[in-house]
């Protein structure tokens, strides 16, 4: 098949169901040729990830909160694959009470589990599939973030810290491993109704917040996010690495 990603071999890690962001960038990087590999982080998660992709499709499990889980997988995918062109990571997790409220809420395990999983998981995934030279040159990471992580929205608390974090951590690597012509961007998504936002406190006012105050007033979509993501994952944004790429229709500037 011909198209921006032709030939190239991405692993797509946090497809919970058809809202998923994941899935969005999934169906357009398919569409544009690429080969997808799949992560789920559990059982219960892996009978929601066949549906979409088939009983018959491959994926692994990994659970990034845990070592052994992220090595075995990571072997697997190497003895299986070889090597991969591209990785996308679209993971995060807190506790309900983390996402409620004022941020002096927080607890000390809250604010470790919600930053381990959602931006120690990224550095993690990166350490694993270097160490394991599973990168091929010139592959791509791409990390999912909001703008809690710049801007103090509500109820948003831990998770805008650990999306600033993991922003922070998006640099780093592209420091590090752009020395192996490896690239790593984040894309910033607007605000869309998924499993993990019906997490957040008065989740419906924050995305009909968000959608009022798009250009346009209609909310972006996760198949928007995945031509973004399609992009960054290109020989197109080979000059493209640190960034923190925008995909809400302006809300971030409003
Ligand atoms: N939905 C939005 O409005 C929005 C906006 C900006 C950024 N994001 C980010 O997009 C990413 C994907 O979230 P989503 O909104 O598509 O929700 P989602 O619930 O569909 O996806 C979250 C995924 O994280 C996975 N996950 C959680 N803990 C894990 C663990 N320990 N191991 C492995 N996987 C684990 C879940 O299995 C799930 O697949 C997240 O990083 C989220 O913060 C979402």
């Amino acid at each position: 098949m011909e198209g921006l990603l032709a030939g190239k071999t991405i692993l797509v890690m946090g497809v919970a169901n058809r809202r998923s962001l994941a899935w969005g960038c999934a169906q357009v990087m398919e569409a544009h040729g690429a080969k997808l590999i799949y992560t789920y982080q559990n059982e219960r998660l892996k009978k929601s990830l066949h549906k979409l992709i088939g009983p018959k499709a491959h994926a692994i499990e990994c659970d990034v909160a845990s070592d052994q889980s992220l090595a075995q997988a990571f072997t697997t995918i190497k003895q299986e694959y070889g090597k991969l062109d591209g990785i996308l990571h679209a993971i995060a997790y807190a506790p309900k009470e983390e996402l409620t409220g004022k941020v002096t809420n927080t607890t000390r395990a809250g604010f470790a589990v919600t930053l381990d999983v959602s931006a120690y998981s990224f550095l993690a995934v990166a350490k694993k599939a270097a160490e394991l030279e599973l990168l091929a040159t010139s592959a791509s990471l791409v990390t999912l973030t909001y703008m809690g992580a710049t801007r103090a929205i509500p109820n948003y608390n831990t998770m805008g810290i650990a999306k600033a974090a993991l922003e922070a951590s998006v640099r780093y690597l592209a420091r590090d491993l752009g020395e192996s012509g490896v690239r790593v961007n984040a894309i910033s998504a607007g605000a869309i109704k998924t499993l993990a936002v019906t997490g957040i406190k008065e989740h419906a006012k924050l995305l009909a917040l968000s959608k009022e105050r798009t250009v346009d007033q209609k909310e972006v979509t996760t198949k928007e996010v995945g031509g973004a993501c399609t992009f960054l994952m290109s020989a197109l944004a080979s000059g493209v690495t640190g960034e923190c790429l925008y995909v809400d229709k302006g809300v971030h500037l409003i």
